[in-house]
């Protein structure tokens, strides 16, 4: 059999993560970037992923290659250029092209999950016919296309809020947050799924995207635990997706679980996963695409955390502060490990994803004692004050 080839839409630190992975299982890859993304250090094509043209060129070059396949590292690609690929073309879109349709539309992915009888919030489609007395409440006013990071998020209170008319967008249910937790499923080509432990999400309250990832995420019962792992196995089943489905859900004030939304890529609530675990997203989303045997996910430490670096100010070149956490680590080395990606992006802007940290465990013991909860805790402080400051 010939060495798998992936071509990958996207070119983000995403992909950078897929290029590591493709490395490790001598998988071929390729990715469909703008000029300035950081996966141009790799091998590539430039070109737009909303571009019908830019799609079909790039993925029609897999049509001669053997054992090839097409992904995704962001969601806004162009679909009927995924259909034509798929459809005229002949090439294998499997691990994306079903659920992509869904889930491109807020809307569309809200009826899926509703209609499948997952907990997800009750919604209307923003139309003309809904007025204020249909809001008794707070809601959440979503668009359904593009939205990303919390972009195209808004609680409102009256239709007078509502940030924009002409924009295509459904009004949710606002839920009690308890805790907002993602878990990641693999699902091969037969449907057999690997699922990694769930993990909680602490978003920013100025930035609206996720600051920093937990493990283990705080379940508060066997029964909530099974309750979570039975609605990801569904979802994954539902939207047929092969590879990764990163499910993102909702524990609120009762303990009730509900979906909040889901991605059929690798996903940032993944990350920690490969230091703190014997597989990371991206190695078994290739192994399940390329049609290998996937890897059950088994933790290597009892802790472990992800504290996005983002963009502090505008400019080209960046650095990143480090330094505060370089010091903790030189007075406390051995038990814990540290690592800070930098996504080598060109330009940055205030909020924007430039790198990450993971920090875990790594000592002999299987859970931590008070000193060591203490020192962990310092690492992770210090971690959230960097950020990457344009020089
Ligand atoms: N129905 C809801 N109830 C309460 N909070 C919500 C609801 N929907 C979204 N949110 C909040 O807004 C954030 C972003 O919404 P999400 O639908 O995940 O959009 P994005 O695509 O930007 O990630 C969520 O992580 C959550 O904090
Ligand atoms: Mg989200």
């Amino acid at each position: 059999m010939e060495q798998p080839t992936v071509y990958v839409l996207g070119g983000g630190q995403l992909g950078g993560m897929m290029q590591v992975a493709a490395l490790e299982l001598g998988v071929n890859i390729k990715f469909l970037c703008k000029k300035n993304d950081p996966c141009t250090r790799y091998n590539h094509t430039i070109g737009d992923v909303r571009e019908f043209r830019h799609v079909v060129w790039f993925g029609t070059e897999l049509v001669k290659i053997p054992n090839s396949f097409l992904t995704i590292e962001v969601e806004n690609v162009n679909h009927l250029a995924v259909d034509f690929l798929q459809n005229q073309m002949k090439v294998n879109c499997n691990s994306f092209a079903n659920p992509l349709s869904l889930i491109q539309d807020k809307l569309k992915q809200k009826i899926v999950l509703e209609k499948n009888h997952i907990p997800t919030s009750t919604f209307l489609t923003l139309d003309s016919f809904v007025n204020n007395s249909d809001i008794q409440q707070q809601m959440i006013w979503k668009t359904r296309f593009g939205g990303r990071d919390g972009f195209g998020v808004k609680i409102i209170y009256s239709l007078k809020e509502i940030p924009d008319h002409s924009v295509p967008a459904i009004l949710e249910k606002k839920i009690d947050l308890c805790e907002e937790i993602s878990v990641i499923v693999c699902r091969d080509q037969l449907g057999n799924m690997v699922y990694y432990p769930p993990v909680r999400m602490e978003f920013g309250k100025d930035s609206n995207q996720v600051e920093i990832v937990e493990y283990p995420a705080k379940i508060r019962s066997l029964k909530q635990s099974k309750q979570i792992q039975n609605i990801a196995k569904k979802t994954a089943e539902v939207f047929g997706c092969v590879g990764l489905l990163a499910i993102e859900m909702f524990i609120d004030n009762l303990g009730q679980v509900w979906v909040n939304e889901v991605a059929p890529r690798l996903h940032n609530s993944g990350h920690l996963f490969t230091e703190a675990s014997n597989v990371s997203q991206a190695k078994n989303h290739l192994l399940a695409i390329t049609g290998q045997e996937i890897i059950e996910p088994k933790m290597n430490t009892p802790i472990a955390s992800m504290i996005n670096i983002v963009g502090a100010g505008e400019g080209n070149n960046y650095y990143f502060a480090k330094d505060p956490i370089v010091d903790l680590l030189d007075k406390n080395n051995g038990n814990f490990l540290v690592r800070i990606y930098d996504y080598a992006k060109k330009g940055i802007k205030d909020n924007r994803k430039i790198g990450h940290i993971v920090i875990l465990y790594n000592g002999p013991k299987k859970t931590l004692d008070g000193h060591d909860f203490a020192i962990y805790e310092e690492l992770i402080e210090s971690a959230k004050r960097i950020k990457a400051y344009p020089i």
